[in-house]
C-alpha cells in the first residue's frame, strides 16, 4: 500500500514528457495520418539543432530531405505495423539545410491505442564517441595511479643519491671530477622536479567553489601574454551570461594554462612572423554526454590556435604522460590537463590540422554534492 501511495507521487511529479525529455535518444512522435510532427525530445532538439516549436507541424522530409530509405520504412511500418529497427544515414531538409549526414540507428514504433508513431534514433558516431571517451576516462585514470605510485617510488631515492654526489662532491681530491657530481645533482634535480610535478596536485587541499569561468580565463591569457609579449594575440570570444561553474580555481587555471601555454609556445615561428594568434571562447551546450553519464547543461571552453598542428604520429596519444613533441618537453602538461578536468566530470578533445588546433574543454555543470561524491573524492 506504501510503495503504491509513492509511486503516485514520483508518477505525478513527471510527466511524460519530462520523461522523454530525459531519455538519451533522440525521439519524435509524428502523427501517424499527416506523418507530421507533434513533439521532439531534448534529445532531438539537440540533434537536430532546431528547436522543438520549430519542428512541430512539419514533416520528415523537411527534416531529413527526400530520403528513399526513410520512405522504405515507413512503408514496411505501415504494411506489417511491427517495429522497425535499420541503420541508415539520415539527411538534411530545407528546415536544417547546412547540417551534416549522419548515420544512425533508427527504430520507428507505434504507441497502441493512439494515433502516434515514435521515431527514435541515435547518431552511431556519437555512440562510437561516447565509448572512446569512456575508455579514455577509465585509462587516464589508470595511467595517473601508475604515475603517483611510481613518483612515489623515484622520489624517496633521489634525496639519498643528491646527498651521496654532494659529499663525494666535497671529498673529490681532483676538481676536475667535480664536472661528474655536478652532472649527478644536476640530473637529480631535473628529475626532482618532474616528480613534484607529479605529485603536487594530490598534495594540495582541495577547495571547491563557485566560479567565473571567464577570470579563470582572463589570468590565464595574462599569464601566457607576460611570458610571450610580443607577436601573440589572444582573442576572446565569451558568452558573459553563462551561470558560474563549481570548481576547484586553481585547478582549472592550471588545466587551462598548460593548454595555452603549449598553443603559445608551438607558434614561436608565427610568433616571430607576428601573426600568432590563440583564440579563447566560452559557449553552453545542452543534454550533453561525457563518457556515458548524461548532463542537462555543460561548459564548452575552446582553444584555438593557428600554429602548425599537431604531428599525426603523437595526435592520438597526447593525453597519454611522457608523450611530447618538444625536445625540452617532459610530456606531463596535457596529461595533468585532462586529470584536472575529469576530476569536475568534464573531458578535454582535440581536433587538429594545420593552422588550426582546437582543444574543446568540456565540464558539466554539477553540484558540490556530486563534486564531493565517492567516485570523485580524493581525485580533486
Ligand atoms: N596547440 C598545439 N599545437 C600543436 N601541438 C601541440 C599543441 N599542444 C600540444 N601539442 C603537442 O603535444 C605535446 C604534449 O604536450 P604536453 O603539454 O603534454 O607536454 P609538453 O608541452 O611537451 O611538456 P610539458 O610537460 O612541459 O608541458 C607537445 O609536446 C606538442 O608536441
Ligand atoms: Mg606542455
Amino acid at each position: 500500500m506504501r510503495i503504491f501511495q509513492n509511486r503516485a507521487a514520483t508518477a505525478a511529479l513527471f510527466s511524460p514528457q519530462d520523461v522523454l525529455d530525459q531519455m538519451p535518444n533522440s525521439i519524435l512522435l509524428i502523427d501517424r495520418e499527416m506523418l507530421s510532427i507533434v513533439y521532439a525530445n531534448s534529445a532531438a532538439e539537440v540533434a537536430l539543432k532546431v528547436s522543438q516549436k520549430n519542428l512541430i507541424g512539419y514533416q520528415m522530409n523537411d527534416i531529413f530531405g527526400d530520403s528513399p530509405a526513410l520512405d522504405d520504412l515507413f512503408h514496411q511500418f505501415h504494411t506489417d505495423g511491427s517495429t522497425q529497427r535499420i541503420d541508415m544515414v539520415l539527411g538534411h531538409g530545407a528546415l536544417r539545410p547546412d547540417q551534416k549526414e549522419c548515420l544512425a540507428y533508427v527504430i520507428l514504433s507505434g504507441i497502441e491505442g493512439s494515433d502516434l508513431i515514435v521515431f527514435e534514433w541515435f547518431e552511431i558516431d556519437q555512440q562510437m564517441k561516447s565509448a572512446r571517451e569512456e575508455r579514455l576516462i577509465l585509462q587516464a585514470r589508470a595511467n595517473k595511479e601508475l604515475m603517483r605510485n611510481l613518483a612515489h617510488e623515484i622520489k624517496n631515492p633521489l634525496g639519498g643519491i643528491r646527498g651521496a654526489a654532494q659529499l663525494l662532491d666535497y671529498e673529490l681530491p681532483d676538481p676536475s671530477l667535480k664536472e661528474y657530481t655536478k652532472v649527478m645533482i644536476k640530473e637529480v634535480d631535473r628529475l626532482q622536479t618532474l616528480v613534484d610535478r607529479l605529485l603536487a596536485p594530490h598534495k594540495r587541499k582541495k577547495e571547491i567553489s563557485e566560479l567565473n569561468i571567464h577570470e579563470v580565463l582572463e589570468r590565464v591569457r595574462s599569464v601566457v601574454l607576460a611570458e610571450f609579449p610580443t607577436g601573440l594575440a589572444i582573442t576572446r570570444f565569451y558568452d558573459v551570461s553563462l551561470p558560474e561553474i563549481i570548481g576547484d580555481k586553481e585547478v582549472l587555471i592550471q588545466a587551462l594554462l598548460n593548454i595555452v601555454h603549449n598553443a603559445a609556445q608551438i607558434l614561436e615561428d608565427r610568433r616571430q612572423l607576428g601573426d600568432a594568434k590563440i583564440q579563447l571562447q566560452t559557449s553552453v551546450s545542452r543534454n550533453v554526454t561525457i563518457g556515458k553519464k548524461r548532463f542537462k547543461l555543460a561548459l564548452n571552453i575552446h582553444i584555438i590556435d593557428n600554429g602548425p598542428g599537431i604531428p599525426s604520429e603523437i595526435i592520438d596519444h597526447i593525453f597519454l604522460p611522457l608523450v611530447s613533441g618538444r625536445a625540452s618537453g617532459s610530456g606531463l602538461g596535457l596529461t595533468l590537463a585532462q586529470s584536472f578536468i575529469q576530476m569536475h566530470g568534464g573531458f578535454i578533445s582535440v581536433q587538429s590540422e594545420p593552422g588550426n588546433t582546437d582543444f574543446h574543454v568540456q565540464i558539466p555543470y554539477t553540484s558540490l554534492e556530486y563534486l564531493n561524491n565517492s567516485e570523485l573524492r580524493g581525485e580533486l
